[in-house]
């Protein structure tokens, strides 16, 4: 089996294509040196908070790092949201932290310390923001402990944002200022076993890989996207095969 391109239509939102201000990231130069305490470009934060918009109940979050995007999640959405982190390490920003502990935020923000591969039980999510081990293997475990967890309600449809997810142009202006340097990286790549990349890559293909077999399988569809994030609508429940499958496919 082969994966294949994105080719499925974007689906029509429910609302209007312009409707706030992060509709209209198109007209700023957007690339990694937007990064800050949220380590993502101002378009792809942009579609991270327009899908936040767009969804209703428990929201979580795979990978904060210094809880930027928390910051992100928890302004975007209603005061009636619950909001999940998980994280592996406590390593938020204290800028974060204290934004995340105001009295609007304190109740229903909980900042985890846990392996994300670890389904959270007795909970149900109408958003996931997958962004933690990029591997496929990670990212697979991911969507297998958590998938099964959302559920859409009502109108608001039920969607998973995947950072790192698409090939883009998040670092072309850092790799046109080192044409030595990649001339120099060809140069050793002759003498090397195992070739470097001349060009930093910019996304993660295991994350492109999972999210591939998604739309494949009928389980999503693609919803928005932004420099390399991705977000799509969740279709179906994961069949019990899902991993065996989506380890079995080659990339083309
Ligand atoms: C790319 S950073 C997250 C960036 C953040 N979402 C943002 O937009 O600013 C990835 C984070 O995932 C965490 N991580 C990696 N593997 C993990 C795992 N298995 N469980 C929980 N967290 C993990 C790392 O500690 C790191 O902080």
């Amino acid at each position: 089996m082969a994966t294949r391109a994105f080719i499925d239509k974007v689906e029509e939102s429910m609302h209007p294509a312009t409707e706030g201000f992060e509709d209209l990231a198109w007209i700023f130069t957007c690339d990694s040196r937007n990064r800050g305490l949220v380590r993502q470009g101002f378009d792809e934060a942009a579609v991270l908070w327009k899908a936040v918009k767009a969804t209703s109940g428990n929201m979580l979050e795979i990978g904060r790092n210094l809880a930027g995007s928390t910051v992100l999640l928890a302004a975007a959405a209603a005061p009636d949201r619950e909001i999940y982190s998980i994280d592996n390490r406590s390593h938020e920003d204290r800028a974060c932290k204290d934004y995340l502990g105001r009295a609007a935020n304190k109740g229903r923000v909980h900042l985890l310390v846990a392996d994300s591969r670890v389904p959270i039980p007795n909970l149900r999510f109408g958003f996931l923001f997958i962004d933690g081990d990029h591997t496929f293997e990670g990212v697979l475990a991911d969507v297998v402990a958590h998938w099964n967890a959302l559920q859409s309600s009502g109108q608001y449809p039920a969607l998973v944002a995947f950072h790192d997810a698409l090939p883009n142009d998040n670092f072309k202006w850092r790799d046109a200022d080192r044409r030595l340097k990649r001339l120099w990286i060809r140069l050793k790549n002759k003498f090397r076993k195992r070739q470097k990349p001349e060009v930093a890559p910019d996304y993660e293909p295991g994350v492109l890989k999972v999210c591939d077999e998604l739309i494949r399988q009928g389980l999503a569809t693609k919803w928005r996207w932004a420099g390399s994030m991705l977000v799509v609508k969740k279709l179906g429940d994961l069949p019990r095969n899902f991993s065996e499958v989506t380890r079995k496919v080659q990339p083309t």
